[in-house]
């Protein structure tokens, strides 16, 4: 058995590609950014062919970084950002429209007009989803309604749909177009108890079945296709993992049995929580979705609690107001202080996501007073974002009974410490962060590799998972009581904003 498995991670703002051990250790990586076009206001949308060429690009990098040919890796995953729509044409590969990106709030009529009525009720039961501007149902619908001639190519049977993990598939393996269930549990299209597409949801969005990658098992001993020889790993590997960026990393911290759960910090926030092989349906504005298939297992599922913009508010301090230079320089910043001096900062900047779903939302920093500085707002920034966290978390024990006595967290902002303190007072448990904090990759290489024998079973994926850090509550109850009631407050006035 070879040594190594690979997993791509094709994200919202980057792409990587990762070479694990069988320790789950990292061995090697290279990663590259691609354009974020915003062509108006709430549109956003990706080159799928640059995603495509930086994606080649940092496999060929990392292999050749490590030395490493293709027979070195006994597996290969495919893990990506969730619900950005890509249609292309199945006789050139060549995209219609750029991909339309998961924060992109253009259908946002389609999705209120569905809400308006049974439709709504019956895309919640079936896809465990409230109609939103965030899931692919409504952007392939605005692709085949604006784009010239998409309609007709696709009842043709010319256009095809997919996710970016599709996309890539479709590429790695010169024209495989399948996709595994988490991802297609993110389409408003596919019905969670059968985990097929529903011909009834495809009907609300009027999409021809002829467009839908066959849905396959997340961990798939049969393969996803095989990857092309000529490929960026220059030889033929297995290509047995593919999931949704977020399972992947409840994967990733070996969230196995029903109850546990992880909160990843990056662009947004995504907890999930694990309920087992039951279907769990919100009452408390979360989703309900897939969260992995391990071949013919039965599927696992998932609470998700989806949060639109926490990265990407530190980001707004540095790119739109210039008071960082770094994201990193928002810990320092936010230390100047010793509390938030009365500001609250709600980066409702694409309407509130879970437990909220409110388009009609948008930003605002209230309780502002002359005393204030940067200093607070970078505080109240670190604060919004574990917030933000406690408003699903709180949903989610509502949903389910489940007590978090931890939470496991990954992704780019645990590195920001006092964001992990402050996410400690503000939720009153303990936060804990693993070695490899890049569990979206991992999950994703453990999928490919369950599939191949490289990894026997779940427990040995368990014995690979070591904290690095936790941190510890400090505040008393009556602190964050008073904090959360203000929090709340602020998140009113956010509301009703939008017509
Ligand atoms: O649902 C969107 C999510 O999958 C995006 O994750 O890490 O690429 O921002 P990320």
């Amino acid at each position: 058995m070879p040594d190594f498995v690979g997993a791509v991670d094709q994200g919202t703002t980057s792409t990587r590609f990762m070479v694990f051990d069988h320790g789950g250790n990292e061995v090697g990586r290279h990663q590259l950014e691609h354009e974020q076009i915003l062509p108006q206001a709430g549109w956003v949308e990706h080159n799928p062919v640059e995603i495509w060429e930086r994606t080649a690009s940092v496999i060929r990098t990392t292999m050749n970084k490590l030395n490493i040919s293709a027979s070195d890796l006994a597996a290969l995953g495919v893990t990506n950002q969730r619900e950005t729509t890509v249609v292309w044409d199945r006789r050139t590969g060549r995209p219609y429209y750029n991909a339309i990106v998961w924060q992109d709030t253009r259908t946002d009529r389609i999705a209120s007009a569905l809400d308006r009525d049974e439709r709504g009720k019956t895309i919640r039961q079936k896809a465990g989803l409230p109609p939103a501007t965030y899931f692919s149902g409504g952007k392939i619908q605005w692709i085949l309604e604006n784009v010239d001639g998409v309609r007709e190519a696709a009842e043709a049977g010319h256009a095809i749909f997919g996710n970016t993990d599709s996309w890539l598939l479709w590429n790695l393996t010169g024209g495989s177009h399948v996709t595994d269930v988490t991802n297609a549990s993110r389409t408003m299209l596919m019905n969670l108890e059968t985990l097929d597409w529903d011909d009834e949801l495809l009907s609300f969005f009027n999409i021809p079945r002829s467009m839908l990658p066959e849905i396959r098992p997340s961990s798939d001993p049969n393969g996803y296709g095989e990857v092309v020889a000529n490929g960026p790993l220059d030889g033929q590997v297995l290509l047995t993992g593919d999931l949704g960026d977020q399972q992947a990393a409840t994967v990733g911290q070996v969230c196995f049995a029903p109850g546990e759960a992880k909160n990843t910090y990056g662009t947004g926030n995504f907890l999930l929580l694990n309920t087992g092989t039951e279907l769990v349906r919100s009452e408390h504005g979360l989703l309900t979705t897939v969260c992995y298939q391990f071949g013919d297992q039965p599927a696992v599922y998932a609470l998700e609690g989806s949060i639109a913009v926490t990265g990407s508010a530190v980001q707004w301090l540095r790119d739109q107001l210039g008071i960082i230079s770094g994201a990193s320089q928002s810990e320092a910043l936010a230390r100047q202080v010793e509390d938030n001096g009365g500001v609250y900062f709600v980066p409702a900047f694409s309407g509130l996501f879970a437990p909220y779903w409110r388009s009609d939302a948008r930003g605002a920093i209230v309780g502002l007073s002359r005393y204030n500085t940067n200093a607070h707002l970078a505080r109240a920034t670190l604060e919004s974002i574990c917030y933000q966290s406690r408003d699903v978390a709180e949903a989610m024990e509502q949903d389910s009974g489940v007590h978090l006595e931890v939470l496991k967290v990954d992704g780019g902002v645990t590195a920001n410490s006092l964001c992990m303190q402050l996410q400690a007072d503000i939720l009153g448990v303990p936060v804990s962060r693993p070695v490899v904090a890049e569990t979206t990759a991992l999950g994703a290489a453990y999928a490919a590799g369950l599939a191949v024998g490289f990894w026997k079973n779940t427990d040995e994926l368990r014995e690979n998972w070591n904290e690095s850090e936790r941190w510890q509550p400090s505040w008393d109850e009556e602190r964050r009581a008073e904090g959360y009631t203000k929090w709340r407050k602020a998140v009113e006035r956010t509301l009703d904003w939008v017509d």
